[in-house]
């Protein structure tokens, strides 16, 4: 694609000047392929001085561009492989459509916008500009029963990147919010398709709240949420953060197909702020409060309930009671 040898070149010069004669020789392609490339990179948000010195690449957008993703991306296999869209509905449901017509295990899907993203128990995931909105397709040899534990082992991804990368003090509330401080910051949704005993494929969504202003989430919303440019007071570079997050999502999913999730979660553990608390967990019929004082390898919370019997919740809505 004339698109990625343009910018090729123009980062392998850094600050300097490229001629138009040195970009036609370098990039193999016409004049005119060269011009209708730099439209293609100005209509992506790129901005190219041109002057008598030649041609300088001055500013690259923040967007999740898959040559941007790819371009410090260390992974063996996931991201390898990227679908980037403006708009899309959900990446999610791109992802389930991919993988039904085969697409490789690692391939993942971005969006700038979702407008109709899903969150989970049927609920809708705003998905404004500034957002990471992504989905991963894997195929793991699993049996069905195993496949939602991988929302834990992408739970500590996230907390993990986060950490690392930016210093910041995560949590997870269960089963699979990641939290600053009280707020959520990011959801993951898993969604599965198996057979008996078979897993067909995983598509693990996950949507971080990146650069996104909180006070345009709707007033519901906005009380129990926290964007990372909210929390640091600086945009973040939504490439890096993707590149960085793969890696460790890689590392982690390779040890998870190895057998070893037993350390994966005890790594959950150590993240959970929901172990030690007291929580009221939502379920479809009722609520039930208790303290959480575990969570077996299965993702299930054990609550200990106020006459002493232990409870364990495979599903809802849990709402942390008094801050640990
Ligand atoms: C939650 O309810 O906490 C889960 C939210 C998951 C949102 C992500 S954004 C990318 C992917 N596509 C979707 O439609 N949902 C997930």
């Amino acid at each position: 694609m004339t698109k990625k040898k343009i910018l090729k070149t123009l980062y392998e010069k850094k600050d300097e000047y490229i001629s138009l004669e040195q970009l036609l020789n370098e990039t193999g392609r016409s004049q005119k392929e060269v011009e209708n490339g730099f439209l293609t990179l100005e209509d992506e948000g790129y901005i190219i001085n041109h002057s008598q010195l030649g041609y300088r690449l001055i500013k690259t957008p923040n967007l999740l561009l898959p040559y941007e993703i790819k371009k410090g991306l260390k992974t063996e296999f996931i991201g390898h492989d990227i679908h980037y869209f403006k708009e899309v509905d959900s990446t999610n449901n791109v992802a389930k459509y991919l993988a039904e017509e085969g697409a490789e295990e690692g391939t993942i899907i971005v969006a700038e916008i979702q407008n109709r993203g899903k969150g989970r128990r049927g609920k809708t995931w705003i998905s404004p500009p500034g957002g990471v909105w992504m989905s991963i397709i894997l195929r793991p040899d699993i049996p069905p029963f195993s496949a939602p534990q991988l929302t834990l082992v992408t739970g500590v991804a996230v907390a993990r990147t986060l950490k690392k990368e930016l210093k910041l003090d995560v949590g997870i509330k269960w089963p699979n919010d990641i939290l600053i401080g009280n707020k959520k910051v990011c959801g993951i949704l898993t969604e599965v398709s198996a057979s008996i005993n078979k897993v067909n494929y995983v598509v693990v969504g996950i949507g971080i709240d990146m650069n996104v202003d909180v006070p345009l989430f709707p007033p519901n919303l906005q009380k129990g949420a926290t964007s990372l440019k909210n929390e640091l007071d600086t945009e973040i570079n939504g490439a890096i953060l993707v590149q960085k997050f793969l890696l460790e999502f890689e590392s982690l999913y390779k040890k998870f197909t190895e057998g070893k999730f037993p350390e994966i979660l005890n790594e959950w553990r150590l993240l959970s702020k929901t172990i030690g608390s007291k929580v009221e967990v939502r379920t479809r019929g009722k609520t039930v409060r208790g303290e959480a004082v575990g969570i077996t390898k299965d993702g299930i919370l054990i609550l200990e309930l106020e006459d002493g019997n232990l409870r364990k919740m495979i599903s809802g809505e849990c709402l942390h009671i008094n801050k640990p």
